[in-house]
């Protein structure tokens, strides 16, 4: 795609996500229940939310651990989004809102706790993304990662087809948890999102503003795009879906 295309492209679907709670599938409940779970983490946890759309689990977070959240993303629309969000929940002492590259933080090393990413680390690649996060969180920082991932081998062809065009570097269960490994992190369990959670937060809101949006070429495309990924997740979401990675960054020597 050429670097105006996707210029385009990154736009519609923008628009498309306008005003919506989640930009990606999620679920409140899910989440919270991922957090009863997680070791303690140091009073005042250093939290960061990265790809964090308009703010779907940054502002969870910052209610559940009453802690500041870092929550970043390329999109400006969506920071407008999560500082609005923010002000209307009384959040706003809680949330620095960052637009910027989740890839080129220049953060200090060791300086996270707990790192969210919700939907967003297939935008580097997850291993990419697993990679250059590392060296943020602390030594047994902990790491909360959703990924696009196949739940068996024996996936069917459209699937398949369709994934290998959109996402090439899609892997299985077993895969992801190698890539873990290689960048620096111990498997603490791994939680598939429910796929009703996919349709009641995401795809059903999408659909009904799919209906409402004024339509140019560019959203045209993007809307086609999207109602074959629902058809497809219909059809074979025992196949496939978000995976959350509860990992612990295992310790090295971070001077
Ligand atoms: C599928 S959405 C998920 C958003 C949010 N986590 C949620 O669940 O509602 C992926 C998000 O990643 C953001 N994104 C993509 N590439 C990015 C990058 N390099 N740095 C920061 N954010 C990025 C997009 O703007 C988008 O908001």
């Amino acid at each position: 795609m050429s670097t105006e295309n996707q210029t385009e492209y990154i736009a519609a679907l923008t628009n498309l996500h306008r005003g919506l709670d989640r930009k990606g599938p999620g679920d409140s409940g899910f989440s919270r229940d991922i957090l009863s779970n997680l070791s303690t983490l140091p009073l005042n946890p250093r939290i960061a939310d990265l790809g964090c759309g308009s703010g779907a689990s940054a502002l969870l977070l910052a209610q559940h651990y009453q802690s500041t959240v870092m929550a970043v993303d390329t999109s400006s629309v969506f920071i407008d989004e999560l500082k609005a969000r923010a002000n209307q929940l009384g959040l706003e002492h809680l949330i620095i809102p960052i637009q910027g590259d989740m890839a080129k933080l220049g953060w200090s090393v060791g300086s996270v706790d707990l790192l969210w990413s919700e939907g967003a680390a297939y935008n580097l690649g997850f291993e990419q993304a697993l990679k250059i996060w590392r060296p943020l969180l602390a030594n047994s920082g902990i790491a909360v990662i959703s990924e696009l991932s196949w739940f068996t081998d024996d996936v069917p062809e459209p699937a398949i087809a369709f994934w290998q065009n959109a996402y090439p570097t899609m892997g299985n269960e077993a895969e992801n948890i190698d890539r873990a490994h290689r960048s620096g992190f111990s498997i603490l369990s791994t939680r598939r999102l429910p796929s009703q959670s996919w349709w009641v937060n995401y795809y059903k809101p999408l659909r009904d503003q799919m209906q409402q949006i004024e339509i140019t070429p560019s959203i045209q495309s993007v809307i086609r795009e999207t109602e074959e990924e629902m058809r497809l997740f219909e059809k074979f979401s025992d196949f496939y879906g978000y995976t959350f990675y509860v990992l612990q960054a295992a310790y090295i020597n971070l001077i």
